[in-house]
């Protein structure tokens, strides 16, 4: 069989990315760690961890503990605060000439807004990816991304201070119907769709009672959660992002390039790659080289054809 060339561009919004492999937030920070490992300008994009409007210790140690297949995490959004980020870790990222996407949080409505707003106003920032898997402290205390009107209500007002960059809403998995929160935001106008964040769980010493992290629950990520995480992006694809062309970033769970054509083929545009950078810091870049030559075995010239393309039964 004749090989075709392969392109591997995506676009994701407005962002044009070489290629469709990510890095996940809060997986590897803002980027200089990882840049010791590879050049950074060989992924199709970099998602920081989590901003707030002030900084944030997080909560204490331990915070990340190893589970069956998976990890469980509960940093609690330890973060330089959006000053310190703007001034000193944008443009060290800028330097690495790859698409910045920055990953928002807040416990406020307000907080969001103020802190998409000033990174709108950032040229280097490409993409702001918003985090709602956070309590909504003035409102209940519910996570914003768990009902469908609160998260909509998120979505608009950051939307209206967000004219340049594209804004991308990160759905949490922790929900009766994913498809009703992904509609939520795409009418609220998300220009791309990220799933999944991680899932709620706990780990705790049978013998000594005693939990394996200081907040005592976290969140689930790594292999684990990838067929949770093919499941929702397939469900999302068709009944909300596919009929109206909003991409889907996919996460969750990716660690080799099989795992790229699964997300792929359940209908993401992308995908980034979170836990699987504790085992192995260059897994995104073999990746690339990977889904390079995968799609070249398949006979399939671009990522873009892959995109919810399943074989389904008759
Ligand atoms: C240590 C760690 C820190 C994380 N921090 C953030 C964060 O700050 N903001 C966010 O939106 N997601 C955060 N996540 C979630 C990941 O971005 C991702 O959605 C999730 O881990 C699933 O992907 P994975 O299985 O490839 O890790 C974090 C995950 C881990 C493991």
């Amino acid at each position: 069989m004749i090989r075709p060339e392969v392109d591997l561009s995506v676009t994701l919004g407005r962002i044009a990315m070489k290629n469709p492999i990510a890095t996940a937030s809060g997986c590897s920070g803002y980027g200089e760690e990882l840049a010791r490992f590879f050049d950074l300008s060989l992924l199709g994009a970099f998602v920081t961890k989590s901003i707030t409007l002030k900084p944030r210790e997080g909560h204490p140690p331990p915070r990340l503990t190893e589970t069956r297949a998976g990890m469980l995490n509960a940093i609690g959004l330890a973060n330089v605060g959006v000053e310190t980020f703007l001034a000193e870790k944008l443009p060290a990222l800028e330097a690495f000439r790859v698409p910045v996407i920055v990953n928002v949080a807040g416990s406020t409505r307000e907080e969001y807004v103020e802190v998409a707003a000033a990174l709108d106003a950032a040229p280097a920032v490409a993409g702001i990816e918003l985090n709602v898997s956070c309590p909504n402290v003035k409102e209940g205390g519910m996570e914003f991304g768990v009902e469908a009107r609160t998260l909509a209500g998120l979505v608009e007002a950051v939307r209206q201070k967000v004219s340049r960059a594209t804004l991308i809403v990160k759905l949490s998995p922790n929900v009766t119907d994913i498809a009703a929160t992904a509609r939520a935001a795409a009418e609220a106008g998300a220009d791309a769709l990220s799933l999944i964040n991680t899932l709620r769980g706990m780990a705790v010493d049978g013998w000594t009672g005693r939990p394996a992290l200081t907040n005592v629950t976290g969140g689930l990520s790594g292999p684990a959660i990838k067929p949770v995480a093919l499941y929702m992006v397939r469900r999302v694809w068709q009944e909300v992002a596919g009929p109206r062309g909003v991409p889907i970033l996919g996460l969750g769970g990716v660690q080799f390039v099989e795992d790229v054509l699964e997300f792929l083929r359940a209908g993401a545009t992308a995908v980034a790659v979170g836990t699987a950078n504790f085992v192995d810091p260059e897994t995104a870049p073999k990746l690339v080289e990977g889904l390079r030559e995968a799609l070249g075995r398949l006979g399939c010239g671009s990522p873009r054809d892959m995109v919810g393309a399943m074989d389904l039964p008759k």
